[in-house]
């Protein structure tokens, strides 16, 4: 087994990875190299895929204002936002946009070229989304961010490379991880672990998220001891049309909406407006819930949107991969709606941490949708994701400029002997399995939730569990399903523990909303009990 060291590992090169290992490399308080490490190619991530844009409070915004988006993203959250997170995020949105620009990307002007082109989304009550290819902002943001890490030379890149376990001494604090790549594992020695490991949406049998997205740094955190945080809250996104074949939802941004698109039922009436006084821009769990009621519960393809009162040339020019998207499955847009189904998108949970980073484990660190920071509460305002991806980053590298990165070679004598010397193979059909649990989730943990079924799912997912025989996997994608099985436990017991709804968590048996909010904490512990006291 080979062993490395390095002075900050970052797990994940999406975009909130990506900026963390450019902002350290930046930083004249930290010396030595920075390894960034991916378990597909550097490009790929749920980052890659954003379409809609990046929120941008500017000065030069006058019908905007920071208390006006802090509003929205408080709204939003459905009680659970924290108002000093929000504040420092939305402060800090004009100069993170001059530091993209800085790194290269280009975002979109309006026609006379003077102005940013702003647009607006759902639950916005002003325009100051910024976009990048119309309709890619994502692509946009992650190729210049990834063209800046290659030129790097303080930037090591291991590609293909898969962390499955972190590495902590006798006191808890987490001294390293161990790397899968091409069959063989390594250690890297490090004082800082970055998990910038994205989302969970594969957990879903209906998502928007690609394949990488699988709970990998939920599970590494959970299984080294940190505390987990609103695991129950998933964002539902109203408007994506799925690939039969692929399995795949592709996104209809939200800004088609901002632009005028309408949700029309299968009667072709128009529905929105009867669940909320903002109708088709309401924020997204009412929206997706009132496709839910309007559908009877079986939301997919039974709900259409309606883009033909956008003039098909400004349709084309200001989202062009979404027209080619639909033009590609026999639309044509000046006449036909666009059959959509909600699809799972975003985990307002995650590892608990500071905006800083700073998680219950010392040592471990946590940036982007992998983090629960408290911006997002229950429900995520649109175009915040990416926005807290790049502040995160900033103040994380700041943070680890005012630490003793000093590393710490603790003996792995242990660690070698388990992986080396394992002998049992896990017998499991995986892309079976995954299948399986993803239907059971979506079915029984998706957008209407309630005891009976939450309980129902929880015992399929322990048994799916109890089929890993070991810890140790052949393949990367059997260490993926092994953590979609836990933080489906995780989402399933949190659930399972409010007892109402609010925000992206909808029960049927639970419908009010309780007077206080309260945040919820999950441990690796508290799993093990509820799942002890269930099969008991
Ligand atoms: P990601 O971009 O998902 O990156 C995670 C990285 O971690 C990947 O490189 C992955 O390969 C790697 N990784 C994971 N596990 C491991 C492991 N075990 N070992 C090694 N590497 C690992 N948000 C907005 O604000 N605006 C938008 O317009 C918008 N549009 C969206 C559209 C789509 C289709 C989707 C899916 C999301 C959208 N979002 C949007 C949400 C936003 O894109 C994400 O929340 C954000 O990009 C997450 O960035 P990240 O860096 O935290 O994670
Ligand atoms: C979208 O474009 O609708 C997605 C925006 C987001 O998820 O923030």
């Amino acid at each position: 087994m080979k062993l490395y060291n390095y002075s900050t590992v970052i797990i994940g090169s999406g975009i909130s990875g990506l900026y963390t290992a450019l902002k350290i490399s930046e930083n004249p308080k930290i010396q030595g190299d920075i390894l960034l490490v991916t378990k597909s190619s550097i490009g790929e991530s749920n980052s890659r895929y954003a379409q809609g844009g990046i929120v941008a409070v500017l000065p030069t915004n006058t019908d905007d204002s920071i208390e006006l988006h802090v509003k929205d993203t408080l709204r939003s959250g459905a009680g659970l936002t924290s108002f000093e997170v929000a504040t420092e995020i939305s402060k800090s949105s004009a100069e993170a946009i001059d530091n993209l620009i800085q790194y290269g990307v280009k975002f979109d002007k309006d026609d006379d070229n003077k102005n940013f082109s702003i647009t607006l989304e759902g639950a916005h009550s002003a325009r100051r989304i910024l976009h990048s290819g119309g309709d890619a902002t994502g692509r946009g943001i992650e190729t210049a961010l990834v063209e800046r890490v290659k030129q790097n030379k303080k930037i090591k890149v291991f590609e293909n490379t898969f962390a499955t376990e972190l590495i902590k001494d006798n006191e808890n604090k987490i001294r390293g991880v161990v790397l899968f790549n091409n069959n063989e594992y390594s250690i890297v020695y490090s004082s800082a672990i970055v998990l910038a490991t994205g989302g969970l949406g594969q957990i879903f049998e209906y998502t928007t998220n690609p394949k990488i997205a699988t709970a990998d740094g939920i599970s590494l955190a959970l299984e080294a001891g940190a505390i987990l945080q609103n695991m129950e809250f998933i964002q539902f996104h109203p408007t994506s049309i799925s690939d039969e074949k692929s399995g795949h939802c592709f996104l209809i941004s939200e800004a088609v909406r901002g632009e005028g698109a309408k949700l029309r039922n299968k009667k072709g009436e128009l529905f929105a407006h009867k669940y909320d006084e903002r109708a088709d821009l309401a924020s997204r769990d009412i929206v997706t819930r009132a496709i839910f009621t309007e559908t009877n519960g079986n939301p997919s393809f039974n709900v259409f949107l309606d883009t033909t009162k956008i003039d098909y040339q400004k349709m084309k020019k200001r989202f062009p991969n979404i027209t080619k998207a639909c033009e590609e499955k026999g639309l044509d847009l000046t006449k036909d709606y666009i059959p959509i189904t909600p699809a799972a998108h975003y985990s307002m949970g995650g590892i608990k941490a500071a905006l800083s980073g700073v998680t219950s484990l010392e040592g471990l660190y946590t940036v982007g949708e992998t983090a629960c920071t408290g911006l997002h509460g229950a429900n995520r305002l649109a175009s915040n994701s990416l926005l807290e991806c790049v502040v995160g980053a900033h103040k994380l590298a700041e943070y680890l400029g005012t630490q003793d990165l000093t590393i710490k070679e603790i003996p792995v004598g242990d660690i070698i002997q388990k992986y080396t010397n394992n002998s049992i193979k896990n017998n499991i059909d995986v892309p079976t399995a995954k299948a399986a649990l993803k239907r059971i989730m979506w079915l029984k943990a998706g957008i209407c939730r309630n005891e009976k079924l939450m309980l129902e799912a929880l015992n399929d997912i322990i048994e799916m569990g109890s089929r890993f025989k070991s810890d140790i996997c052949s393949t990367i994608e059997e260490y993926e399903l092994k953590n979609m099985i836990l933080a489906s436990k995780a989402i399933l017991i949190s659930a399972l523990n409010r007892k109402e709804s609010r925000g992206g968590h909808y029960r049927s048996d639970y419908p009010e909303t309780l007077p206080d909010g309260e945040q919820s904490y999950l441990t690796q512990k508290d799993i093990f009990d509820y799942v002890k006291l269930l099969t008991a």
